[in-house]
């Protein structure tokens, strides 16, 4: 039954790739990358690496090496047949269009089938196996696609001395690097796939996921699929989809709620006997910043007055943070007023950082006339933050236009007014005096 299906699955891979006219293989271009045995005496890292060719395809049919010639700045020895019948190499990502610059990233290294002696391992080699099966040519390899968020590695296997490899065990991320706001949850892919013809399938797996930060390492959790059994997890509500994982090969990590101490490389792990593959993830959590503004509202200035603002940001993860100021004056118009002069950073206890910066408003030296709005401005990878503050002058050193225009305009009404009251006294006066010398005459 067991064997049907597989055949059934194989062959329904089969027609959609002849569907999809694969029956082309593809080629991908590869380092060939190993350690430079006997040379270098004892200096570390001493590699050679090579240029390499991949001749990719989902069966082993059309796969022959003498009907395609190795371009001429590859060695013929490095160029290789890989049969891939789950078709996991055959991603948009992986196949970038003729004639394009950009290669997606690929690098082989020869691979050692050992046991391991891990805890959570060690039961998949409990009864030996034969070695017979062991001893061929073991290749790991390692892809990274074009979108930067595909990452596939393989081990797989040739026998001895032939160039035409299976692929036994295969491990896929589609989130090479994932990013997160604080307290939301996270789901890290990873994804393998064991080649179901290999007498190392079908006899348990494991899984392990560990945490890498600045050189620092730690098991976040691991899950022996032979025994079924969870070693301590170490991170609290890290957890994995056990029905997922066993039926579909699914061994996405999920933390409940991002912290900031969350960021940094996580390596999904899949055992299976004597073989291990494994791909890295990228977590970093990315949180903006809150801002405050101090004191707030502000108090009324008068011209020439000084006055002190603060803004605070805080909450917010990574570091690196730009804040400055602006203002916008009753005309609308908005300019910069700097930076002001910031503080040091802070850590609180959730690992979020905090930083203010504070800047001296002279009124004498700037002309804010009536007043308008003082905006704290914070530049953070999580996004833009800004609050805003109203700032009111209280009396006008320097009267507008208007205002002359308006004195102008009462000026030449007092004027009128005592010219015209001294005019009517005068010329009534006179009227009286004139009375009584009319009388007289
Ligand atoms: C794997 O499982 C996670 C939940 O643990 C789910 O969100 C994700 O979609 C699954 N991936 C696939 C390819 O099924």
């Amino acid at each position: 039954m067991t064997n049907f299906s597989t055949i059934y699955k194989l062959s329904l891979v089969a027609v959609i790739c002849f569907i999809e006219a694969c029956s082309s293989s593809l080629v991908l271009e590869c380092w060939f990358v190993q350690d430079k045995a006997g040379r270098g005496g004892g200096l570390t890292g001493a590699t050679s690496q090579e240029k390499s060719l991949l001749h990719i395809q989902a069966d082993a049919h059309g796969l022959s090496s003498e009907s395609r010639p190795a371009p001429s700045d590859i060695n013929p020895d490095r160029v290789y047949f890989i049969t891939d019948p789950a078709a996991t190499l055959r991603h948009r990502s992986l196949n970038p269009p003729r004639g394009s610059i950009q290669k997606p990233r690929c690098e082989i290294n020869p691979f050692l089938p050992q046991p391991s002696t891990l805890k959570w391992v060690a039961a998949l080699t409990d009864s030996a196996l034969s070695p017979v099966y062991l001893q061929a040519d073991w290749f790991s390899t390692t892809f990274q696609g074009l979108n930067k968020q595909l990452g596939i590695s393989t081990i797989t296997r040739a026998p001895t001395g032939s160039k035409e490899h299976d692929v036994i065990l295969s491990v896929t991320t589609k989130t090479v690097s994932v990013q997160s706001r604080l307290g939301e949850p996270v789901l890290l892919d990873c994804g393998f796939w064991a080649n179901p013809s290999s007498p190392l399938s079908g006899s348990g797996f494991a899984v392990e996921w560990r945490y890498q930060f600045r050189g620092h390492g730690r098991l976040v959790l691991a899950y022996d699929g032979k025994t079924d059994r969870m070693a301590d997890a170490q991170e609290e509500g890290a957890m994995l989809d056990f029905q997922a994982l066993h039926e579909k090969g699914n061994a996405s990590l999920t933390l409940p709620e991002a912290k900031v101490r969350h960021s940094g490389t996580y390596i999904c792990t899949v055992f299976l006997p004597y073989l291990l593959v494994q791909v890295a993830v990228e977590l970093e959590i990315v949180e903006p910043p809150s801002l405050s503004i101090h004191p707030s509202p502000l108090p009324l200035v008068a011209p020439g007055q000084t006055l002190t603002v603060q803004c605070e940001a805080s909450g917010f993860a990574p570091l690196s943070l730009e804040l400055s100021w602006e203002f916008k004056g009753a005309d609308g118009k908005s300019r910069t007023l700097g930076s002001g002069s910031a503080t040091g950073h802070r850590q609180a206890w959730d690992s979020t950082y905090s930083q203010s910066t504070r800047l001296e408003i002279d009124t004498s030296k700037l002309d804010l006339g009536r007043g308008g709005e003082v905006t704290c401005v914070a530049v953070h990878s999580g996004g833009t933050r800004r609050a805003s503050t109203t700032l009111s002058v209280i009396g006008f050193s320097t009267p507008s236009v208007e205002d002359s225009m308006a004195m102008v305009g009462v000026a030449l009404v007092l004027y009128g007014l005592i010219k015209f009251v001294s005019w009517t006294f005068t010329s009534s006066g006179s009227d009286e005096a004139d009375k009584p010398d009319k009388k007289e005459k």
